[in-house]
């Protein structure tokens, strides 16, 4: 039985509705509270037992790779003074049994190209796709990735993780449409992305969570570039699914979006609240000015 352990981490986009703060750092590498948002999504992929990061980046690399990596100087320094805490927090970025893997995307050719770029790492094998830009709070106690490989482990193929969105919200996903109307497992039937609202299949919105079965990638080596010129993902799991059965999963969890800039203030407030340093500093400094 093939395990899913490995994730592939797509953080070569633009990040243009961040300039000028990703003008020369990726929007991945932005602190929500003290730790970067790629940092939660690795910790969600190490938490669901994944154990290589597959790192699919473009210009400005280095500072994911700095992060991920041993900082010599810093941990000499912090040991020297003493500052062991902080030298914990330094070395645990990533946990010693886990393999960062670095893929280098040449172009922004989109999603979909990007995934295609972990081919050669991944194989054959299912795989976890995060986009570390969704920042997702799980209901209880377990992560969102998780969840859908628990739903993987059971079903045997691709799960994409979904949330109900405003009809008027169908333009900026991809959306799907599935067997039923309702429920938290379901198997998908058509997928289409970011459609008009009055064109939408449903409301069902695919977040950044994804487990994909191998299958993928030949379905995106035969893809066409799609909307915007863009190689999409959500193209090449359409016709993954005319193959496969592939199932749709109503995460349990609040989803943050942190590639906008109103998402981003949303998780910043809302992670600050729950911070185990500041967070009760934090709420009596926002009750104190009303809001
Ligand atoms: P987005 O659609 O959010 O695009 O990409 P973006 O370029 O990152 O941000 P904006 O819209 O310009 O502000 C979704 C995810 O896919 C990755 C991005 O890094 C992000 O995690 N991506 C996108 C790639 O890795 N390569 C691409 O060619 C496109």
């Amino acid at each position: 039985m093939k395990k899913v352990t490995k994730a592939v981490f797509p953080v070569a986009g633009l990040g243009s509705r961040f300039l000028p703060a990703t003008k020369a750092s990726p929007k991945e590498m932005m602190p929500i509270v003290d730790r970067p948002l790629i940092q939660y999504a690795v910790e969600e992929a190490v938490a669901a037992g994944v154990t290589d990061l597959v790192f699919i980046t473009g210009r400005s690399k280095r500072a994911i790779e700095d992060h991920f990596d041993k900082a010599y100087e810093l941990e000499t320094e912090l040991e020297m003074r003493g500052k062991m805490d902080l030298l914990k927090i330094v070395r645990d970025t990533v946990p010693s049994h886990v393999n960062c893997i670095y893929i280098r995307q040449a172009e922004a050719l989109g999603l979909g190209h990007a995934v295609l770029c972990a081919a050669p790492v991944v194989g054959e094998e299912p795989f976890a796709v995060l986009l570390a830009d969704d920042l997702l709070d799980p209901q209880g106690d377990l992560p969102v990735m998780r969840q859908m490989v628990d739903v993987y482990n059971y079903n045997r193929c691709s799960v994409l993780g979904v949330m109900n969105v405003d009809r008027e919200q169908t333009k900026n996903y991809g959306v799907v449409s599935t067997e039923r109307d309702s429920g938290e497992i379901q198997r998908v039937t058509g997928i289409v992305e970011k459609p008009k609202p009055e064109d939408a299949p449903s409301t069902q919105a695919v977040i950044g969570r994804y487990i994909l079965t191998g299958r993928i990638f030949d379905h995106l080596r035969q893809l066409k570039p799609g909307a915007g010129g863009e190689l999409q993902l959500t193209d090449a799991i359409a016709s993954l699914l005319q193959e496969e059965a592939v199932l749709a999963y109503q995460f349990k969890g609040v989803r943050y979006d942190c590639g906008s800039k109103l998402g981003y203030l949303q998780a910043t407030v809302e992670l600050g609240l729950k911070h185990p340093e500041v967070g009760a500093e934090f709420a009596a400094f926002l009750a104190s000015r009303g809001s």
